[in-house]
């Protein structure tokens, strides 16, 4: 594993230094309490990763906002070689736990830095992937950061993102109260997309767009440690136990109304 922890751009801007803590925050928790392979949701991101790219020791893939890394493993277990890049010291922490302690170690490299300014060359990656990234900016930035990531996309070279969805209610009324309650987002700054949108923005950056889906289609409360949420939780789990594979798929699922709906909405293209 080679490791850059030393930024290019350096963070001088308020909103970076403030994202970077509060995703420090997040990780140092993550770290100490439970692996990151069972927190938020990770099976039904894992199995479009499955799905999307088939990739193998030749494969150069880049994850752009990484936290954890879990998303890339699963193709540093299949013979990809992943560029794990975040702003967060402590998410490359955890990704260097994480592979580590799955024998993937030689799979990886870690890069401290910003998905505005990728500090690689244009069309060097096979896949760029992320998942929960690009809905942390805004205005011009929103279509930046997707062109960043298929400048340094091979062309012929595949690209996903995978992001909340504004027209998701349950995800809107949640954030609602809680930043009621709470007084902010814990997440900071999170504004999810439309499918339109998500689709807009990869035309712009030159991506032609080759599926889009949604992404869980019962929405679960994962974050939430009240009595609801966790019954909730606690009666999903036998249903996806006994369900396997296939309560994925339906997860995952492509009709018109899950599409538009879901909890999540992911969208992969091809880089033109
Ligand atoms: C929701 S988390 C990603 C979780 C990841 N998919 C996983 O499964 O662990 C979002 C990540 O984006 C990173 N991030 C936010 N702004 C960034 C920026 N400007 N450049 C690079 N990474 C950034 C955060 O530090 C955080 O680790």
């Amino acid at each position: 594993m080679k490791e850059s922890r030393e930024f290019k751009h350096p963070p001088n801007e308020n909103n970076l230094n403030e994202c970077k803590s509060i995703w420090d925050q997040i990780w140092i928790r993550e770290l100490k309490d439970k692996s990151p392979l069972f927190y938020g949701f990770y099976d039904e991101a894992a199995l479009l990763i499955e799905e999307n790219f088939d990739v193998s020791d030749k494969t150069l893939v880049l994850e752009p906002g990484c936290g954890s890394g879990r998303l890339s493993l699963v193709l540093a277990q299949k013979g990809a070689n992943v560029v794990l890049l975040d702003v967060s010291e402590q998410a490359l922490n955890l990704a260097k736990e994480l592979f580590s302690s799955t024998n993937t170690y030689e799979k990886a490299n870690l890069v401290l830095g910003d998905i505005r300014y990728l500090p690689f060359r244009d069309g060097c990656f096979d896949v760029t992937f992320n998942e929960g990234v690009i809905e942390h900016f805004i205005g011009d930035e929103r279509q930046i950061v997707v062109n960043e990531m298929a400048r340094v996309t091979k062309r012929g070279g595949k690209i996903s993102v995978l992001v909340p969805n504004a027209w998701n209610f349950p995800y809107a009324i949640y954030k609602k109260l809680y930043e009621k309650r709470h007084g902010t987002w814990s997440w900071g700054l999170e504004v999810p997309y439309t499918p339109k949108e998500l689709k807009q923005r990869f035309f712009k950056a030159g991506i032609k767009v080759l599926r889009t889906g949604g992404c869980r289609l019962i929405p679960i409360p994962y974050h939430l440690q009240c009595f609801p949420a966790r019954l909730v939780r606690s009666l999903a789990s036998p249903v996806k136990k006994v369900l396997g594979r296939k309560w994925l798929r339906m997860n995952t699922g492509y009709t018109v109304l899950h599409r538009n709906l879901a909890q999540y909405l992911f969208c992969v293209g091809v880089r033109g």
